[in-house]
This record gives C-alpha cells, sequence and structure tokens, in this order.
C-alpha cells in the first residue's frame, strides 16, 4: 500500500489522538497531507508528526475536503456533528467513540474478527467497539469458531488512560498530593483512583454502568450473535496504561486448555503466553505499547468441562483505539 491518503485527524490533543499520530507513523500508514484538528481552545497550537510540525485547526467542512481519511477520537458529539460531515466530504470515517457503533448502516469492527465488513460502508463511517469490546473480541473469535461460544462474564481492570489524558494528569496529581498528606483533587475522575478502585461510568436504573452494556451490545453486533449471553463488570484500576481482563467463557462443546492454546497461538493479533507461575501472566506495564491481544493463565474451569477462563491483556490506547482504526483504513485503502 503505498499510494498517499490525505488524512485528518481529530482529537488530536488527546490520549487516543497521540496514539493515533504514532500508530500511523510506526506502522508506516501512507499519509499523504496531514491535518490535525482539536477543539477550537486548542486552534493555532501544535503537534509533532515523524518530526514535523502542525498547526492544530478547528472541526470545519472545510477541513475534510480533499481528504480520503478522517479518523475520529474526540468524543461522541463531535463525531456526532462532524463525522457526516466528513463523509460527505469524501473521507472514509473511522470513529472511534460510542456515536455510531449501534447505528445498523455502521459497520462495528475489529480486523481480525469482521475484516469483512469494512468494504462499503453505507454511510461511509465504521465504527471502532470499545477498548475493552476489542480485546476481549480478538481473544474470544478464534475460541468461538473452534467451540461455539455461549456464555462469557468478564470483570474488566481498565487503565486510567481510558479515561483520556486529563484523567491521566489528575491521578498523578492524586499520587503526589496523597504522598504530601494534602487531599487528592477529584474533578476529571469521580474519587481519587491513586490506591483505589473505582467504578466511573454512567450507570443505568438497572445497575449496569455504561461500559457494561456496551460491552455486551458489541460483544452480540460484532460476533452476530444477538442472544450470546454476556456478563460484563467494569471497573477503573491504578494502572497507567493497558486494560486487563479476566473472562470466563463457556462454549458448546468442551474445550481443553491445550486446544484452546493451540487456537490462539494459530490466531491473527493475539500472543499467548502460557507459562504458570507468580508473575508469568501479561501483564499492563510490558502490554502497552505494543500491537496485540495478549492472552495468558489459560485455565480448564474446574466445575464445567465446556468452560475456560483467560486472562486478557491490550493497550486500550492501540489495539483498544488507535491500531484497530489505522488497521481498518489499511485494509480499506489496499480492497
Ligand atoms: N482513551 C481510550 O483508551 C479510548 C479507547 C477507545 C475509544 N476512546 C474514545 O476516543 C475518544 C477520545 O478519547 P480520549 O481518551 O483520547 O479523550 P481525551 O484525551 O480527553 O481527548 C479528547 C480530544 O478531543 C478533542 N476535542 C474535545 N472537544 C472538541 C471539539 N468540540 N471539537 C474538536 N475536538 C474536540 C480534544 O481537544 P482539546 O485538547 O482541544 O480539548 C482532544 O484532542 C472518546 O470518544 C473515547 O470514548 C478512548
Amino acid at each position: 500500500m503505498t499510494t498517499p491518503v490525505d488524512t485528518v485527524v481529530v482529537g488530536a490533543t488527546g490520549a487516543v489522538g497521540a496514539a493515533m499520530l504514532q500508530v500511523l507513523a510506526d506502522r508506516g500508514f501512507p499519509v499523504g497531507r496531514l491535518r490535525v484538528v482539536a477543539s477550537s481552545r486548542s486552534a493555532g497550537g501544535k503537534v509533532t508528526f515523524r518530526g514535523r510540525e502542525l498547526t492544530l485547526e478547528a472541526p470545519s467542512a472545510e477541513v475534510f475536503r480533499g481528504s480520503r481519511l478522517a479518523l475520529f477520537s474526540a468524543g461522541a458529539s463531535v463525531s456526532r456533528e462532524w463525522g457526516p460531515v466528513a463523509a460527505r466530504e469524501g473521507c472514509l470515517v473511522v470513529d472511534n467513540s460510542s456515536a455510531f457503533r449501534m447505528d445498523p448502516e455502521v459497520p462495528l469492527v475489529v480486523p481480525e474478527v469482521n475484516p469483512q465488513r469494512i468494504p462499503s460502508p453505507p454511510r461511509g463511517i465504521i465504527a471502532n467497539p470499545n477498548c475493552s469490546t476489542i480485546q476481549l473480541m480478538v481473544a474470544l473469535k478464534p475460541l468461538h469458531d473452534a467451540a461455539g461460544l455461549e456464555h462469557v462474564v468478564v470483570s474488566t481492570y481498565q487503565a486510567i488512560s481510558g479515561k483520556g489524558a486529563r484523567a491521566v494528569a489528575e491521578f498523578d496529581t492524586q499520587v503526589r498530593a496523597l504522598l504530601q498528606g494534602e487531599p487528592p483533587p477529584v474533578s476529571v475522575l469521580p474519587g481519587v483512583l491513586a490506591g483505589n478502585l473505582l467504578c466511573d461510568w454512567k450507570h443505568e436504573p438497572n445497575g449496569f454502568s455504561e461500559e457494561e452494556l456496551k460491552m455486551v451490545a458489541e460483544s452480540q453486533k460484532i460476533l452476530e450473535l444477538p442472544g450470546l449471553r454476556v456478563s460484563p463488570t467494569c471497573v477503573r484500576v491504578p494502572v497507567r496504561n493497558a486494560h486487563s481482563e479476566s473472562v470466563w467463557a463457556r462454549f458448546s462443546r468442551p474445550l481443553g486448555r491445550e486446544e484452546a492454546l493451540a487456537v490462539l497461538r494459530r490466531a491473527p493479533g493475539v500472543l499467548v503466553s502460557d507459562a504458570i507461575g507468580p508473575g508469568k501472566h501479561p501483564q499492563p506495564r510490558e502490554v502497552s505499547g505494543q500491537d496485540e491481544v495478549f492472552v495468558g493463565r489459560v485455565r480448564e474451569d474446574l466445575g464445567d468441562p465446556q468452560a475456560l477462563s483467560l486472562w486478557v491483556v491490550g493497550d486500550n490506547l492501540r489495539k483498544g483505539a488507535a491500531t484497530n482504526a489505522v488497521q481498518i483504513a489499511e485494509r480499506y485503502f489496499q480492497a
């Protein structure tokens, strides 16, 4: 793939936007002219791409004119307002927000799982799933193909960067304040995360958080299994980057550890760590900065021969957002 693709990155100053610029460079994506967009507060400021300074612009129809790719990571309201504008201006829009994920006319894509949904998106928009869903899908799809997935119970250990650049900065300030015996500031996060755990998403009347319900609906859409049972619990942990997940999955037939490991070793985008012992599981500190989804601690359930437990770790800013988006663009422009 060598033809230059004129590209717009929306949300370029954010946690995902910074990863997007890095991933475009790391993967050698053939970026032609690059325009970078953030809020009007940042317009006129600079970001760097491949050693070159670029000037930030506020969103406008003109920003997208003449480009072929727009990578959005500026939140759902920005995507709702400007995504269709960018598509009308001729861009393929790959959107990291939740704005279009459940739109029946918008494919929800993890390239290792459902690449067949990439060509000819009806609205010119392809949605990236939620970061927790992406890594879960990369790990479970090959096992589903082998043995038929029936029920997933997943608990997440989600990194602070998943809540954006300001949350990471606030966490650092909280740690410094606690060390100095001062009250930790709380404004972006809903409480003190230093030395603590938080469920920091909006909750629905049924007691589930928005994040948990996204994992259910998005998994069902991506796998095209509307009846799939998904039972999630999402938790924010004081880890800077890379989400971890404890996954229990039940299949339509027994699937032993060795067979599951063999399936996972062949699976695209998965790195298997089958070492057993303290500290030998995939860890967010090692996985941060990597594009693969790491799977370890594969265990046969002690009471149910049709169930397995797994430990799944992925970089939420890269595979959970930027890498997934760039992989979609790579496939789209290769077609
Ligand atoms: N963080 C993750 O791990 C992750 C993973 C998957 C998906 N996502 C999704 O990706 C999106 C961005 O997340 P993030 O974590 O990168 O957030 P973030 O660090 O808070 O960055 C938000 C970005 O959006 C820009 N922005 C805000 N209002 C804008 C406006 N009116 N017009 C144009 N740009 C505007 C900000 O620009 P300023 O600097 O000018 O404010 C900044 O560049 C969200 O929808 C999030 O749900 C995040």
